[in-house]
């Protein structure tokens, strides 16, 4: 059935992760042909280009998982007014070497949670200038700045009520904006 399948990538390693969290809900207001692989990036090695021609298995697994998925879905914290350093290592392994990219024409979202009120803006507007330079095709509207606070999710590990609405609509947006592109690349 599933017909589109979208990396997840989380941009926090803490096990109890706001953002892993939304991650996970945010899969359940997506319509059934589509289907996730969370990428994992907790093991991969600090970045060095002298790896370039040898890289180590779990960089080839997150390449591999890149290239076949049809959409990227990026779930991050802001560190520090930006994207934290584990996600920005697995941009730059997944872009290299250099014409050998697995982000090219990928078409992403971006989206987090932080328990700041401005919701992961700056670290998600650095992120799109990442993407921006990579080819990333990136969801412009709605934006998805999520504030981490008391009733965020539910009992079950929904999205609450109170921002259920409009996190919907942000999905449904990109559901059009894969779908949009993946016939552009068909
Ligand atoms: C933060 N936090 C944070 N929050 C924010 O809104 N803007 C910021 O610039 C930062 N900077 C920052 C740096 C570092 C190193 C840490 C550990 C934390 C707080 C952050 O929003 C909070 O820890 C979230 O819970 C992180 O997301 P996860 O891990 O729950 O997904």
């Amino acid at each position: 059935m599933a017909t589109y399948n979208i990396a997840v990538v989380v941009g926090s390693l803490r096990k109890d992760s706001f953002n892993k969290k939304l991650a996970k809900a945010l899969e359940k207001l997506f319509p059934a042909d589509f289907s996730f692989t969370q990428v994992r990036i907790d093991d991969l090695p600090l970045y060095n280009q002298d790896d370039d021609g040898n890289p180590s298995a779990q960089v080839t697994r997150l390449k591999g998982e890149i290239t076949v998925a049809q959409g990227v879905l990026f779930v991050t914290p802001e560190y520090n007014r930006s994207v934290p350093g584990v996600l920005k290592n697995a941009i730059d392994h997944a872009s290299r070497p250099y014409g050998k990219s697995a982000w090219d024409g990928k078409p992403a979202a971006v989206i987090g949670a932080s328990v700041g009120a401005i919701g992961t803006a700056l670290a998600q507007q650095h992120l799109r200038n990442i993407l921006a330079y990579l080819n990333v095709p990136t969801l412009g509207q709605p934006e998805g700045f999520v504030h981490a606070k008391e009733g965020l999710f539910d009992e079950s590990g929904n999205i609450g009520e109170a921002s259920r609405k409009f996190l919907q609509s942000w999905v449904d947006a990109y559901v059009s904006w894969v779908k949009t592109h993946a016939g552009t690349r068909a």
